[in-house]
């Protein structure tokens, strides 16, 4: 392991560069990193490493130690946990939360954010080009998605997105507006285990998974939409693959999500509560340690060639939702996101193209976002 720590997160140079850090990266399976904090942790960088120490019970998510490194200077992010993210408060917890996102649950939304994305398709289509795909579509479309879903009135979407801090507030009105008048959404049913079932659910509970639900149901997939359409429009062969025939694209979908330049692995930050293994180095108790899936996803152990975007590309599963008890709650609602959004956009704009060079489109400044900041299309 190199002396010198490293300082993570990595960035994105580019629209279509790699961080150069990547170079070798995976020859040794832990880094030693620097956090925006100053604190330090081991980077874990294999992608099978990753799958053991993601379902490793020895290995906790739960932030509130005071050994445990932080991620950055002011806890002000949500992701720095106020609850207790280990079992069984967590399993509890994703038990309430589970039954709103199974797969066949999210497969009937499919018309509603059908709907929603040709009504956003229709207005662009309308307006001036060049038009920013995050504001016309990405953002739109997923708070639309999350807000109908937890009953959050989208006319409030100034209250919740331009926070620098979670939403705590906004969302402790909220909760109080409806349980005066509940509705058929989440957060009315958590409301309701609350208040009737008492100890199943505290308070605090109540307000954190609320909000995080919500900044987790928008930000990573409008963002992850953005960095799809530029990947293919950058990419000009794998886009003619995909017009040609879009019953390819679930699997283009999840092969967008594997290049995944959109969210750094800060918030993975874990916490070794007992001597672990990792490609053949103790970890002590007490390390904390980051799960990197980006390095996971382009460890070439897993994935032959893993710069290359290939849609067609079959075999190991990318690791962008995480695995194991954490496993992204969203996983199946984002996925039908991506993927009714990047159809119907292609085929509603046969000649869409990037109308900046890809090199000079921006990306957020941002230790646990590195999306796009606009995306200026043209057709
Ligand atoms: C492309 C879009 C998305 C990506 C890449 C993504 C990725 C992730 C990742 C990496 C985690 C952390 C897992 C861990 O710590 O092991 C996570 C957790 C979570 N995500 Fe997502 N997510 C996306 C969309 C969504 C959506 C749409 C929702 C909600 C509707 C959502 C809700 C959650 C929740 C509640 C958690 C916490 C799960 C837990 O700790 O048990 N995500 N997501």
């Amino acid at each position: 392991m190199a002396a010198e720590p490293c300082r993570y997160p990595f960035s994105w140079p580019s629209a279509t560069g790699q961080p150069v850090q990547f170079a070798g990266l995976h020859d040794e399976p832990l880094v030693r990193v620097t956090l925006p904090s100053g604190d330090t942790a081991l980077l874990i960088t294999r992608y099978d490493d990753i799958r053991a120490v993601l379902t490793d019970p020895r290995v906790s998510k739960n932030r509130n130690r005071p050994d445990i490194a932080r991620m950055t200077e002011k806890k002000v992010k949500v992701f720095q946990s106020q609850v207790d993210m280990d079992p069984p408060a967590h399993t509890r917890m994703r038990r309430l939360i589970a039954t709103a996102f199974t797969p066949g649950r999210v497969d009937k939304l499919r018309p509603r954010i059908q709907q929603i994305t040709d009504g956003l398709l229709d207005e662009m289509a309308a307006g001036p080009q060049p038009a920013d795909l995050a504001a016309a579509l990405a953002f739109p479309l997923s708070i639309q998605v999350i807000c109908e879903l937890l009953g959050v009135p989208p006319a409030d979407r100034d209250q919740f997105t331009s926070a620098t801090a979670p939403p705590w507030d906004y969302m402790r009105d909220l909760i109080a507006h409806k349980r005066e008048e509940p509705a058929d959404d989440l957060i009315s049913a958590l409301i309701q285990v609350h208040d009737e079932d008492d100890g199943r659910l505290s308070a605090t509970e109540l307000l954190w998974w609320s909000t995080v639900l919500l900044l987790a149901g928008y930000e990573t997939t409008a963002n992850q939409l953005c960095s799809s359409a530029v990947l293919l429009l950058t990419h000009p062969d794998q886009l003619d693959l995909l017009r040609k025939d879009y019953t390819r694209t679930p699997l283009a979908v999840e092969e967008l999500l594997r290049c995944q330049v959109v969210g750094t692995s800060l918030s993975m930050l874990r916490y070794v509560t007992e001597d672990i293994e990792v490609g053949g180095t103790t970890v002590r108790a007490g390390s904390s340690v980051i799960t990197a899936l980006e390095s996971a996803n382009h460890d070439p152990a897993a994935f032959s060639c893993p710069a290359d975007l290939d849609i067609a590309r079959i075999g190991a599963q990318q690791l962008t939702f995480s695995v194991g008890r954490h496993f992204c709650a969203g996983a199946s609602l984002a996925r039908v996101e991506l993927q009714i959004a990047l159809e119907s956009l292609l085929r509603r704009f046969p000649a869409l193209r990037l109308a900046e060079a890809a090199d000079d489109l921006r990306r957020h400044d941002d230790a646990f976002t590195q999306g796009f900041v606009t995306v200026p299309v043209a057709w």
